[in-house]
């Protein structure tokens, strides 16, 4: 099968590169991750160090996923075009404009996160190596506005991301083409 690095002799790939894929899973599995330890933390009483054991990681994998993020829009800019698309017409518009509203809203949503830690006295922190000091002042008028947005954006994310993945799955299993294929680790 023609890979990624085929396409720098000049024809465009039919998959993923290895980069991409992983960064593909690595946000899912984060983005999984992340409104996870909010569902769960949920059921824990205020001030416990289960809830705030579990809001600590959520900041951590938070911090995590912009890293992965911006990695991920960087190597895209510099890499689309050496990938062609797999769809055509309407369902290759669709397509593009939903993974383009999944990259807003993530972005949206980690900004979000940031300001809300900005907000409060602890600076979001990196699993206790290092935290990023506040770069705006946020009052607690907008941070509540901000918490608001937060937890829409959860949700939009997930229904959006299912949306997405259904797709994913309707390509494989029933029209049987190549579409979720590209996007999974081969070996060799
Ligand atoms: C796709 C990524 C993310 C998802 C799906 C997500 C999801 C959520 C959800 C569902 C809540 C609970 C909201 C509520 O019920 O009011 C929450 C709260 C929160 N999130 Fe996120 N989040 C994400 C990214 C981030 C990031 C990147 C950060 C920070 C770096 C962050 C920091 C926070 C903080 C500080 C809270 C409030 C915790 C508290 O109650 O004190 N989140 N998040
Ligand atoms: C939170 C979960 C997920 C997020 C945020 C997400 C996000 C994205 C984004 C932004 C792209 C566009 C890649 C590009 O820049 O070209 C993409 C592509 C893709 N995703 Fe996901 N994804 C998620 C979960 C899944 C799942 C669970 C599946 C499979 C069941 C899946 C299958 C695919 C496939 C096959 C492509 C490539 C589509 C194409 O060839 O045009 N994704 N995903």
């Amino acid at each position: 099968m023609q890979n990624f690095d085929s396409a720098a002799a000049g024809e465009r790939a039919t998959r993923y590169d290895r980069f991409t894929i992983t960064l593909h899973w690595l946000t899912a599995g984060l983005v999984l991750a992340l409104f996870g330890t909010a569902q769960i933390w949920d059921f824990a009483a205020r001030g416990t160090p289960m809830r705030l054991g579990l809001i600590s990681l959520h900041v951590s994998l938070g911090i995590l996923l912009a890293a992965v993020l911006l990695l991920r829009i960087v190597w895209r800019l510099l890499t689309h075009r050496r990938v062609a698309p797999a769809v055509s017409g309407l369902q290759h518009v669709a397509s593009t404009l939903v993974h383009l509203i999944l990259y807003v809203l993530m972005v949206a949503q980690v900004s979000y996160g940031l300001l809300i830690r900005w907000a409060s006295a602890n600076a979001p922190d990196f699993f206790g190596l290092f935290s990023i000091p506040a770069l705006v002042v946020v009052d607690p008028a907008t941070r509540r506005v901000i918490g608001e947005l937060h937890s829409v954006t959860a949700w939009l994310i997930i229904a959006v991301a299912g949306l997405h993945a259904a797709a994913a799955l309707v390509h494989h299993y029933v029209l049987r083409d190549q579409v979720l294929a590209r996007m999974v680790p081969t070996r060799g």
